[in-house]
């Protein structure tokens, strides 16, 4: 099949990079002049473990090609994949102007019947909203199918997701489409749920909904269990070995993070309250998210005194998870905002993620970050943290303090080298 993907992020590459492995033919679509000219160099614009050996491999092989020519792609593609930002608008919503615009180029260009797969992630009743703007900009009536395929990709791990997924969920009413759809997907292993657009776009912002929710309840019943002295870890073990709760997104930390999670939670509350269905357990999903960077802060002015001001903060980690460049929503970030409000000099180091303006200093090394600082803080849970080198930590640190916002250290290993240990409920 010749297939063209609008938007060259880590969904639309990613994805494109699939279809490739399966055998078919690929266009990639960006208007932005930089990603393009990368990716025909065979080179990612973004960080993604695994991806660029693929990107490679299929751009040497003109498996994939990359354009910014959106007539010229439209008219040569009867297959249109959607992945394009969904950001999140300052009332909550979804921002479909992206969405909106490749449906009206899609509109303008079309030559002949098109399926158009939305995979980015949108609002319930966005399949019909397509619908309505790719025919207000037909200049002559062409038929062409509207589908919902949301993708379930974790940034740091797209790859795998995309080569292995859970099931795919295939939204559409048509018939030709349907049939299309499943002979895209059928050389994968997984079940496949087909329904109708709105299921299809709802089950997208349930799943994340539900995710989200886990790990706002691990990280309440961690506040508890930081009371009376019970270690969380084993909490999440106990019940995530019971299969109707699953072991996943239970790992108790500073919150979730991301472009994700907290867009896509924040746009579902907004559906219910637009049709007056409040949904009270993610409004508090919410609310605890928002508190668990506050959580780690209180129990670094219970350690070090209210008043942090001068001290000198060592933060190791500014990504929203590991694995990834991304500090949307970083967790991290909302820890280093407080302790910056509290005057307290940030020390930041990310293994991948170099922010060009920052209101803290951003060192090259863990060494030069832990240098003379009060206390050290683990923002992200990257591998390269896990096992650090505490004789010489010590040595560097003016005084011996973690605080694991990430619980990704070994508390006896560390108190062993004489550091005061605290994490989340980390016994
Ligand atoms: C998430 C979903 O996991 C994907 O299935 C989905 O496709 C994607 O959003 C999307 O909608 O595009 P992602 O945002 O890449 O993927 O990251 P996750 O791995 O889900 O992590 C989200 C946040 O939750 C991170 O900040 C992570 O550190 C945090 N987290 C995750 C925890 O605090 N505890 C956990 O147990 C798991």
């Amino acid at each position: 099949m010749k297939i063209l993907i609008v938007g060259t992020g880590y969904v639309g590459t990613t994805t494109g990079l699939i279809f490739c492995e399966m055998g078919h033919q690929v266009t990639g679509l960006d208007l932005d002049e930089n990603k393009i000219r990368s990716l025909k160099e065979g080179k990612l614009h973004f960080y993604e473990p695994g991806l660029d050996a693929l990107l490679s491999k299929h751009v040497a092989a003109k498996h994939i090609t990359f354009t910014r020519k959106t007539e010229k792609a439209v008219k040569e593609n009867d297959l249109i994949f959607i992945c394009v930002g969904t950001p999140q608008d300052a009332d909550g919503s979804a921002d479909l102007s992206y969405v909106k615009s490749v449906a009206e180029s899609i509109g303008k260009y079309m030559n002949k019947y098109k399926v158009i797969v939305t995979k980015s992630t949108v609002p319930v009743g966005t399949a019909e909203l397509v619908t309505q703007w790719v025919s207000d900009k037909q200049r002559t009536q062409i038929p062409f199918d509207v589908v919902s395929n949301p993708e379930f990709l974790r940034e740091g791990s797209a790859l795998q997701d995309a080569l292995k997924p859970d099931r795919i969920v295939i939204g559409t009413t048509s018939e030709t489409a349907t049939i299309m759809m499943r002979d895209l997907y059928k050389d994968f292993e997984c079940p496949i749920i087909e329904t109708n657009p709105t299921a299809s776009e709802m089950i997208k912002y349930a799943a994340n909904s539900f995710l989200a929710m886990k790990i706002s309840f691990i990280n309440e019943l961690a506040r508890l269990c930081d009371k009376l002295q019970i270690n969380v870890n084993d909490i999440s073990k106990g019940i995530g070995l019971d299969h109707r709760i699953g072991p996943h997104f239970l790992h108790a930390g500073l919150g979730y993070g991301g472009s994700c999670f907290p867009k896509d939670v924040n746009a579902l509350i907004k559906t219910a309250k637009e049709n007056k269905v409040p949904l009270s357990i993610l409004e508090s999903v919410v609310t605890v998210n928002e508190e668990q960077p506050h959580y780690l802060i209180e129990k670094i002015k219970a350690t070090l005194g209210d008043d942090l001001k001068n001290k000198t903060i060592a933060v190791l980690g500014l990504a929203f998870k590991a694995n990834t460049d991304d500090t949307r929503e970083s967790p991290s970030l909302k820890v280093i905002e407080r302790l910056l409000q509290e005057e307290v000099q940030v020390k930041a180091h990310d293994p991948i993620v170099k922010m060009e303006e920052s209101p803290f200093l951003q060192l090259a090394t863990i060494e030069e970050t832990v240098a003379g600082a009060d206390a050290l803080v683990i923002g992200t849970d990257w591998d390269e943290y896990k096992n650090l080198d505490w004789t010489g930590i010590k040595q560097l640190m003016k005084q011996p303090f973690i605080f694991d916002g990430r619980n990704i250290i070994d508390r006896d290993d560390t108190e062993g080298f004489g550091f005061h240990y605290l994490g989340v409920a980390n016994y």
